[in-house]
C-alpha cells in the first residue's frame, strides 16, 4: 500500500425531501448565487423544491451551464458573481452545472483568468460552494475535481479544487433522467471504478472488495433500473454507488489509471459524444491493449465480478475483457466507434494531440499518443 492522505469534507445529504434542509445548511448573510444548466430542473419540480427552500433569502441566478461546461459560458457567471460580490454557489444540476460553478468559485476567488486556472489544472483560491444533484454519475458532489471543456479550440481538461460544503442527493429527483442518461452515468460510475482498481495488483485488499463491493453493485442493480427506472430502492443504491466510486474512498494507498478518461475526454471535445458513453467505447480498448500490463488485475475482477474461473490464465483474462465490454452493451450504450460514425482519422487526431501535448497516462505513465491510437484502433 502507498503513502496517502484522506480528507473528504463534503457533508452528504441523502434521501426523500431533503432539498428542505438547504435552509439550514447554507449559512446565514452570505451572497449567494445559485447556477443551473439548461432547464430540466424547472420541468422535474427541483427548481420549485430549491425555491421553497430558500424563501425569505436573497440570491440570484445564474442560467445555461451546458453539457460538458464551456469556459466561453462560465466566464460569464464569474462576470456576474464579481458584479455581486458573491461569496456562495449553489449548484443545482448534474455533474456539468456543479463542475462550471468549482470552475466559477475559483473565477471569483482567482484574479486568473478561467482557462488558466483549468490549464494550471488547480483552483488555489474558491469562494464556498455546495451542491443540489441531479445525475448520479460523476461523483462531483464529493469530490475535489472538475472538467471544463473550450469551445474554441474543442480542448477538455480536469483541474482540482475544493469539495463541496455539502451535497443534496434525492434519489427521487432521478425519475426525470432518460434512459440514455442513466446507461451512460452508470457506465460512468462502473468505470470510475476501474480506472482505480484494475492496475496494480496486491496493493490493498480493503480497497479491492471495496471498489469490488460498488462493481457488483452496479452490476446487479443495472438490469432493474432499466426496467424500472422510478424504483427508489434502485435508484438510491444507484445514486449512492455513483458518490462512492469517485469520492476517494476506494482510492487509498493504490495506484490509478485514467487513461480511459482521458481519451474519453478527446472523443466528447472532438465529436460530442456523451462522456459516461465515451468510456464505454475506450475502457474495453484500453484494457485489450493493456492485458499484459494489467492481466493479474483481470483475472481478479474476471473471477470476483463476473465469476470466470475456468481456462487458462489468457483465456480468463480475455473473456473479462469481453464481459466489460458486454456489461456495456447490456446497459444500451454502443462500444465501438463506427456504430458512432467515428473512423481512423478522428484517431489519427487524438494520437497527434496526444504526442505533440506529450502526455502518457495511466498507472504506469505509458499511454502515450502511439498507445493511444493501438487501443483507438482496438474500438473500430
Ligand atoms: O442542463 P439541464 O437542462 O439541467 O439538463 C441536463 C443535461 O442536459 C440533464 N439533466 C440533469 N439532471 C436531470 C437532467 N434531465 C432530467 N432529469 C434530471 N434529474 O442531463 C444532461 C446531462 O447533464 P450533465 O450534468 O452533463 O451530466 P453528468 O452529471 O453526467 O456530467 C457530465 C460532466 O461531468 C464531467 C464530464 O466530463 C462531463 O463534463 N465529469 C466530472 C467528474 C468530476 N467532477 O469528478 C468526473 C467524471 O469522470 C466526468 O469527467
Ligand atoms: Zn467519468
Amino acid at each position: 500500500m502507498n503513502n496517502f492522505i484522506f480528507q473528504n469534507p463534503t457533508k452528504l445529504v441523502f434521501g426523500k425531501g431533503q432539498i428542505k434542509k438547504l435552509a439550514d445548511l447554507l449559512p446565514d448573510s452570505i451572497n449567494l448565487m445559485l447556477t443551473f444548466g439548461g432547464g430540466s430542473v424547472t420541468r422535474n419540480g427541483v427548481y420549485d423544491q430549491v425555491k421553497e427552500a430558500l424563501r425569505g433569502r436573497n440570491f440570484i441566478e445564474f442560467w445555461g451551464i451546458e453539457p460538458n461546461p464551456r469556459v466561453e459560458t462560465l466566464r460569464k457567471a464569474i462576470e456576474l458573481g464579481r458584479e455581486n460580490n458573491i461569496n456562495y454557489l449553489l449548484a443545482v444540476g448534474g455533474g456539468s452545472v456543479l463542475d462550471g460553478s468549482k470552475l466559477i468559485a475559483a473565477g471569483i476567488a482567482d484574479e486568473t483568468d478561467a482557462w488558466e486556472i483549468v490549464k494550471r489544472g488547480v483552483a488555489n483560491k474558491q469562494i464556498p460552494f455546495a451542491s443540489v444533484m441531479t445525475v448520479p454519475a460523476t461523483g462531483s458532489e464529493m469530490n475535489g475535481g472538475a472538467v471544463i471543456s473550450r469551445q474554441e479550440t474543442l480542448e477538455k481538461y480536469g483541474f482540482f479544487g475544493n469539495y463541496p460544503r455539502f451535497s443534496i442527493l434525492d434519489p427521487e429527483v432521478t425519475y426525470s433522467l432518460s434512459d440514455y442518461q442513466i446507461a451512460c452515468g452508470l457506465a460512468d460510475a462502473f468505470t470510475h471504478v476501474l480506472e482505480q482498481y484494475l492496475t496494480t495488483p496486491g496493493q490493498s485488499r480493503i480497497m479491492d472488495r471495496w471498489a469490488e463491493g460498488v462493481l457488483l453493485s452496479i452490476k446487479e442493480i443495472a438490469p432493474g433500473i432499466r426496467e424500472k427506472p422510478k424504483d427508489y430502492e434502485l435508484m438510491a443504491d444507484y445514486m449512492l454507488a455513483a458518490t462512492l466510486a469517485l469520492n476517494d474512498f476506494i482510492r487509498m494507498g493504490v495506484t490509478q489509471d485514467w487513461a480511459t478518461h482521458q481519451i474519453g475526454h478527446e472523443l466528447t471535445a472532438l465529436h460530442g459524444i456523451t462522456h459516461g458513453h465515451s468510456l464505454a467505447i475506450v475502457m474495453p480498448g484500453t484494457l485489450r491493449v493493456l492485458k499484459e500490463q494489467k492481466k493479474e488485475k483481470l483475472m481478479q475482477y474476471g473471477e470476483r465480478i463476473f465469476g470466470i474461473t475456468e481456462g487458462t490464465k489468457a483465456e480468463r483474462v480475455d473473456k473479462a475483457i469481453e464481459m466489460t465490454e458486454q456489461f456495456y452493451r447490456s446497459l444500451g450504450l454502443t462500444t465501438r466507434l463506427p456504430e458512432e460514425g467515428i473512423g481512423k482519422e478522428a484517431i489519427d487526431t487524438i494520437a497527434t494531440r496526444f504526442n505533440e501535448r506529450g502526455v502518457a497516462y495511466g498507472e504506469n505513465g505509458n499511454v502515450n499518443g502511439d498507445v493511444t491510437r493501438e487501443i483507438l484502433l482496438s474500438c473500430l
